[in-house]
């Protein structure tokens, strides 16, 4: 477990590309698994959660090789997977264990998933529930994972979502494909992320509970060539210190698709100089490139109906929030609270670690006093984005700090250290 030192730093300046969006590349290699024959991958997520599902899906019979740093996939074509001798190990991925769940309910044999001790800690009965109403036959240990999945007949009719989770969302699509005798209509009233119906075509329409989308068989997918943009996500904790320490970074290749870019959005609304350059729309969303400059920032409200959209984005937003002008409020967030640690007990206490003042809700906090020490020791709990923020706040500090558990940024951004690097400047 090792412990990582971070120096301060007086500012930033360059340029930085990142690897494929993490939820994009999931979905991409699920999707080129699933069509009959050959597809390509290009800029795939290097993240530990991607390769999970790679591995995961390798095990069920997608032939998955790299080639020059592009994937190849060999797809297995409509209802094609195999089972798997061995358990699938889905990692510390929630995608990972929670599309697959969507998959595998549809396939004709019997398969266990499980996780890291992480993982099997978090609620995964938020998608064994919405595939029972569908007809899977999909169990669970208390809530919690291992979950086994048998072979079940898929049912056609009407679901509405009841956890604000893209990945619940994802995994009723995935189930829905198998359908060939009726159609599938998810309503989802939280207006939740929506990379895998956009990424298969299928439109979203307003409804009067939110939007709703309606799949079935026909939107299965076909074998062709994914070139992913760059993770927004990852992106942020850069974005924020740039705005904080100045001068001015350039990203180029981002993922900017509207339901991804909320964060950007509040930042602005916050006082941020983030200007949007070269933008196009492909298979995967839309991207482009952006340039940020340093920014005095004032604090804002934070809507309910925004939470859903940011919410990998707080722990990168609360250090934004910590240097701008103002309290820093997060409510109607309690979703936080079953990532990959409690971030919202995490955001607080290492918010107390570098001697900030902060209150504890049950749905978020309020950071209200911003005085912060000159060093600190921050805990990352385990999680990439508590280690990612706090290391973000460490080089802002007058002597900088310290984050334990480093390693775990690998689970979506295993370049994250050298980037901070390549773009910090100490004179
Ligand atoms: C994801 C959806 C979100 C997000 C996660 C990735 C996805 O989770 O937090 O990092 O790829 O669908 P929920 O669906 O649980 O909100």
């Amino acid at each position: 477990m090792s412990i990582k030192n971070i120096s301060p730093i007086t500012r930033v300046k360059g340029e930085l590309t990142f690897g494929g969006d993490k939820s994009v590349s999931h979905r991409a290699v699920i999707f080129a698994s699933m069509a009959e024959g050959g597809s390509v991958i290009k800029n795939i997520s290097t993240s530990e959660d991607v390769k999970s599902t790679i591995k995961c899906l390798k095990s069920i019979g997608a032939k998955i090789d790299q080639k020059d740093g592009v994937i190849v996939i060999k797809g297995v074509g409509f209802k094609g997977f195999t089972k798997s001798e061995e358990v699938l190990d889905a990692g510390n991925s929630g995608t990972t264990a929670r599309l697959l769940a969507g998959l595998l309910a549809a396939q004709d044999f019997e398969t266990v998933i499980t996780g890291d001790e992480s993982l099997q800690k978090r609620p995964m009965d938020r998608v064994t529930a919405p595939l029972k109403k569908i007809g899977a036959k999909a169990t669970l240990d208390k809530k919690h994972l291992p979950m086994t999945i048998k072979k079940s007949k898929l049912k056609a009719g009407e679901i509405t979502l009841e956890v604000a989770s893209a990945q619940v969302k994802s995994a009723l699509i995935l189930a829905g494909l198998h359908i060939e005798d009726g159609e599938l209509t998810i309503i989802d009233p939280f207006e939740t992320r929506n990379h895998t119906e956009e990424m298969l075509g299928i439109e979203r329409v307003d409804h009067p509970s939110g939007k709703s989308i309606t799949l079935s068989s026909k939107f299965y997918p076909q074998a062709g060539e994914y070139l992913i943009p760059g993770d927004i996500s990852s992106a942020m904790f850069f974005i924020v210190l740039t705005l904080i320490a100045g001068d001015s970074l350039r990203i180029k290749n981002l993922l900017l698709s509207p339901e991804r870019i909320k964060a950007l959005e509040i930042l602005q609304r916050m006082g941020a100089t983030i200007i949007f350059d070269r933008e196009e729309t492909g298979k995967c969303g839309k991207s482009g490139d952006i340039f940020v400059k340093r920014s005095d920032l004032i604090n804002v409200e934070i809507f309910p109906e925004e939470i859903p959209l940011i919410i990998d984005e707080i722990p990168a937003l609360t250090i934004a929030g910590l240097f701008a002008e103002g309290g820093f409020m997060i409510r109607n967030a309690a979703e936080l609270r079953v990532k990959e640690t409690d971030r919202i007990t995490a955001i607080v206490k290492n918010l107390g670690f570098c001697g900030a003042e902060v209150v504890e809700y049950e749905d978020g906090f309020l950071l209200y006093g911003k005085d912060v020490d000159d060093f600190a020791l921050f805990e990352s709990f385990g999680d990439h984005r508590i280690a990612m923020a706090f290391s973000i706040l460490a080089t802002l500090l007058n002597k900088g700090g310290k984050v334990n558990q480093a390693e775990c940024v690998n689970i979506s951004n295993p370049n994250f250290y050298e980037q901070l690097e390549q773009i910090s400047k100490k004179d």
